[in-house]
């Protein structure tokens, strides 16, 4: 199964955080940003990427994950030369996709507990012919908004409304089937000059084929794209393992789980690592199996 990380844009918004490095490599807690959607779609078996970022920032990533091997999958590099909307990513991943179904996530956007390994990896079964999530905030205003009627179908799909018709925010995870390049190519920028992802779902909508799955409030996702996000989403992933005595996104983790490398594999990869508690973390995994 095929997925897409988007981890470009000019990083303006954590400037001078960004000034030397990609957002989705600044830390959460104890890793970079992008393990986390990394491991998310490894841990759902998802065993062939495609990382697109900027001009400056594709051979850190490229310098991070190799071509994939040490985790039993296959990881592709484009380049996005301008930040020009999430919907162009469909576009610069048709090679990539070749008509198939891909699942496009937000390099900034972080999900763990309540399952929610579990509904995605469903979800990615079930699709039909696009998916989006929804999730309940206090402040939609920021997202994608959708509202959905009492059966739980996709009424309207609003991007940043000033006035939100539902708390229901999209977060930056979208299941696609082949036709979405398509849709992609006939876009027209909006008025903040992108190619709108919600243009695309909004594509789906109308034709009645976009699919919402509800999440509930037991599953934590940030969209970690702002200072204050960045640091309550490492609060909360610190909180979470030190309490739960587990750890979340580790790609070596999920690549073991979902069986795309095996006991010895794992244990190869951590002989390689600093000592840490990182490491000592997946020591662990490798005892406990
Ligand atoms: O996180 C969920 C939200 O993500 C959705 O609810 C919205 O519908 C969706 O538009 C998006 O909103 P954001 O305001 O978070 O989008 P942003 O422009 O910040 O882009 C999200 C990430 O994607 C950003 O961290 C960098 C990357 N990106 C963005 C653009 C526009 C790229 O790599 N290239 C791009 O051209």
């Amino acid at each position: 199964m095929k997925a897409i990380i988007l981890a470009g844009g000019s990083g303006s918004r954590l400037y001078p955080a960004t000034r030397v490095t990609s957002k989705m490599l600044l830390p959460v807690y104890d890793k970079p940003l992008i393990y986390y959607p990394m491991s998310f779609l490894i841990e759902a078996g998802i065993d062939n990427i495609l990382i697109i970022s900027s001009p400056d920032q594709l051979d850190n990533f490229r310098f991070l994950f190799g071509d994939g091997n040490r985790l039993g999958i296959s990881i592709e590099y484009t380049v996005q030369e301008k930040a020009e909307g999430i919907a162009q990513a469909l576009l610069l991943a048709e090679n990539f996709t070749c008509g198939d179904q891909v699942c496009l996530v937000l390099g900034d956007n972080v999900f763990f507990g309540g399952e929610v390994n579990k509904i995605f990896k469903q979800t990615l079964l079930d699709n039909i012919a696009a998916t989006v999530f929804a999730y309940p905030v206090r402040d939609p205003s920021r997202f994608g908004v959708v509202d959905i009627d009492c059966s739980g179908k996709a009424i309207s799909l609003v991007e940043k409304p000033h006035f939100p018709k539902s708390n229901l925010a999209v977060p930056g995870v979208y299941i696609y089937d082949g036709n979405a390049v398509n849709i992609a190519k006939n876009l027209k920028k909006s008025d903040r000059g992108e190619y709108e992802i919600t243009d695309v779902n909004l594509n789906y909508l109308e034709r009645y084929e976009l699919q919402v799955v509800r999440l509930k409030e037991n599953v934590n996702w940030y969209d970690a794209g702002t200072e204050n996000s960045l640091m309550a989403v490492s609060n909360h992933i610190y909180e979470y393992q030190k309490f739960k005595n587990v750890l979340v996104g580790s790609p070596e983790q999920a690549a073991y789980k979902s069986g795309f490398i095996d006991h010895k594999q794992l244990e190869l990869t951590i002989s390689n690592m600093p000592v840490n508690n990182y490491r000592e973390n997946l020591e662990k995994l490798l005892v406990s199996t």
